[in-house]
């Protein structure tokens, strides 16, 4: 065996006349402009030392290839270009084997479909995931795919971003075999048994012919999920066309269009996301500590957020302990839970043995001393003051000194709370978000005497539970609700001086979200925001600007959908506008004296921007969150804003 590199990262080894190159560029093996070019002197090298007959390629670590480098997007770009050294590596003359150990995504996938033959390591993860970040594959993905797997399968894949484990990539036929032990040898045997055969090219395969409906359902049901974002439709063409251009035509298609949806807004958006993402994980001052060991999780209170808690708890693999007031209420809570992990079951997110491990895993009574068993207890009752106290105050009885106290409150002080236990440094914050079992974001409330290994295994935790945890410090609301009621409150400016809530919801749809704040208003119930309107009235500043109309509208019993009308009547459950709630404004207007104008959608929406990223820039300056792009992640996450317009501090700096 002989080795020899060709660049910093590509470095090769002769075994048994096939020449092994390993691309080694941490963190995830990016095809960076050294991996390209030390790829094509490998390759050139390969071609002509008559001792290689066959070339196996795969990667350092646990990636094979994790794509293009996103790090150089914006760039100029640098030769060689990814598609000549894919079109090299699939033109050429001795058997290519790819022996995928890890994730191979976007271009990696790309690299990989161009390669002769598929290895994969049982635990691979295959896809062309570039929709997440507002761009199409841009070397070669949407042709040489379907020429493997036909339409429909790529369209599901490449429309929706959907990555596919080694079992279905081998089903699919995007891969040859399964290793089934040691990979790189399989894979050398394999490019041995290769140099006798012809050599099979994905780009010269013709897409095989498919019901037309497939094709159609597939297409349908991606577009509906994309919600006007340009990457997932333009993917569906690509590959439509797939069946009908020839390779080169289709290649020269793809190409156009990523650049061009590279350089798009869309795009840079979401990239900021994909950043801030990887940001968010990183807290100051968390290097150099160890997180405490939690095996055993105990939840107080087992209601819609407390069940929701338990599920996810055990989704990531811990033992649950529910606690409740009675044995019927525990016997209720398990109901709940159950049927949680039923509706998983029926909608195809879990199988019957991955429900039975979790039921296995939880025990839900009425005894609270069984909560000396866990190494943290989250409580999701009432959120009340003295109930949230005086329940930490009998667990610092009950559990261990070395046990993690942790509270769901949205509203309350944490810090008070932690104040009333014996061992406030082991009190912190879980914010979770309705329904907690459904819901990514989670915000973990650093609190004033919150311990940094406290902090760390709340943040280890929440990945453990596939959670996207977010650092908040202690405020009313967090940083997302913060944001949300600044939002809300500028919403409200806007009704009293003119627009109407289907003018703001229809702009703020228009923009990406979901709903309008109005129709989300309804959906939510509108009394809890105005009993807490109520209990503020006597310390509410009296010059600050108030707008009653909502107040109104609870006096009129409207409390939202529930109650089948809100902000909007709901015959037939349709959100309808009713020309009562049209007359309260009015009313309300007319007593304040204002002459209503209208507000262009444009208007609307740039006020509300300008609203929540002014509320974001006070979180900064206060301390409360670490960086804007934490915020943009919490507005994304757990409150509908559009991630490809990259979240409220982003989308205001581009104005
Ligand atoms: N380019 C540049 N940096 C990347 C990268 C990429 N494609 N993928 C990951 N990274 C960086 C991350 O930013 C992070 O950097 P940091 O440590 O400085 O914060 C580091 O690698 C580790 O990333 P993760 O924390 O995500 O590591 P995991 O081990 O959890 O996950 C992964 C690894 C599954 C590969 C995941 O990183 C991932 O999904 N990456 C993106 C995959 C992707 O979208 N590829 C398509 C790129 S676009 C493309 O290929 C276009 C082509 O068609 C032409």
């Amino acid at each position: 065996m002989s080795a020899s590199r060709f660049s910093d990262t590509i470095s090769a080894a002769l075994t048994n006349g096939i020449l092994v190159v390993t691309i080694d560029n941490a963190p995830v093996n990016a095809l960076s402009a050294d991996v390209r070019a030390g790829l094509m002197a490998a390759f050139g090298h390969a071609e002509n030392d008559g001792n290689v007959a066959g070339v196996v390629l795969t990667g350092a670590g646990n990636s094979f290839i994790g794509g293009a480098d996103i790090k150089e997007f914006g760039k100029p770009p640098v030769e060689p270009f990814l598609p000549d050294v894919i079109a090299r590596i699939e033109a050429f003359p001795k058997p290519v084997v790819a022996a995928i150990n890890g994730a191979a995504l976007g271009g990696g996938l790309e690299v990989a479909l161009a390669c002769h033959r598929r290895l994969a390591a049982p635990a691979a993860k295959l896809g062309l995931p570039e929709v997440k970040l507002g761009i199409v594959p841009g070397a070669g993905g949407t042709q040489r795919l379907p020429r493997l797997t036909g339409i429909a399968a790529a369209i599901d894949m490449i429309a929706n971003g959907r990555i596919v484990s080694t079992a279905e990539a081998l089903k699919l036929g995007i891969i040859d075999a399964a290793a089934s032990g040691e990979l790189i040898a399989e894979a050398v045997a394999d490019a041995k048994a290769a140099i006798a055969s012809p050599i099979r090219r994905t780009g010269s395969l013709t897409v095989q012919p498919e019901a037309p409906e497939a094709v159609d359902k597939a297409a349908a049901d991606a577009l509906r999920k994309a919600r006007g974002q340009r990457a997932p439709a333009e993917a569906v063409r690509l590959i439509r066309l797939a069946a009908t251009a020839s390779l080169s035509d289709g290649l020269a298609e793809e190409r156009r269009t990523f650049v061009e949806l590279r350089d798009s807004e869309e795009a840079a958006a979401l990239r900021h996301v994909f950043f801030a993402e990887r940001a968010a994980g990183k807290v100051e001052g968390l290097d150099a500590v160890t997180p405490r060991r939690i095996e055993t999780v105990g939840i107080v209170g087992t209601g819609l957020m407390g069940s929701g808690i338990a599920v996810s708890a055990l989704n990531g693999g811990y033992r649950v302990i529910g606690v409740e007031q009675t044995t019927e209420a525990a016997e209720k809570g398990r109901e709940r839970i159950t049927s949680l992990l039923d509706k998983a079951v029926q909608s195809g997110r879990l199988d019957a043995a991955g429900r039975d491990d979790r039921l296995s895993r939880l025990t839900v009574t009425a005894e609270m001393q069984e909560l000396a068993k866990a190494d943290m207890v989250i409580e999701a009752v009432f959120d009340d003051l003295s109930v949230k106290t005086e329940l930490f105050q009998r667990l610092d009885d009950i559990v261990r000194a070395d046990a993690i106290l942790a509270t769901n409150t949205s509203y309350l002080d944490p810090d008070t709370i932690a104040a009333s236990t014996r061992l406030p440094e082991r009190v912190v914050g879980l914010h979770f978000f309705s329904p907690a079992n459904i819901m990514r974001l989670l915000e973990v409330v650093n609190c004033k005497e919150t311990a940094p290994d406290v902090l760390a295994t709340a943040l280890v935790f929440a990945k453990r539970l596939g959670k996207l945890p977010i650092v908040s410090g202690v405020t009313e609301g967090f940083i997302g609700n913060r944001i949300f009621s600044a939002y809300r409150r500028e919403a409200e400016y806007m009704l009293e001086d003119g627009a109407l809530p289907q003018e703001i919801d229809a702009a703020l749809e228009a923009f990406g979200f979901p709903m309008g704040p109005f129709a989300v208003f309804d959906m939510a119930g509108l009394e809890i925001a105005w009993a807490r309107r109520k209990r503020q009235a006597a310390t509410r500043d009296p010059n600050e600007r108030y707008v009653v109309i909502a107040d109104r509208l609870c006096e009129a019993g409207r409390f939202g959908q529930k109650s089948g009308r809100g902000w909007y009547a709901y015959p037939d459950g349709k959100r309808t506008v009713d020309p009562a709630v049209t007359a309260m404004i009015e009313a309300a207007r007319a007593e304040k004296g204002i002459t209503p104008r209208h507000f262009p959608a444009d208007e609307i929406v740039a006020r509300l921007l300008k609203a929540m990223a002014g509320e974001g820039e006070a979180l900064l300056s206060e301390g409360i969150a670490a960086r804007a792009s934490d915020i943009d992640l919490v507005m994304i996450n757990g409150y509908g804003f559009p991630s490809s317009k990259g979240g409220p501090m982003f989308a205001a700096g581009r104005r």
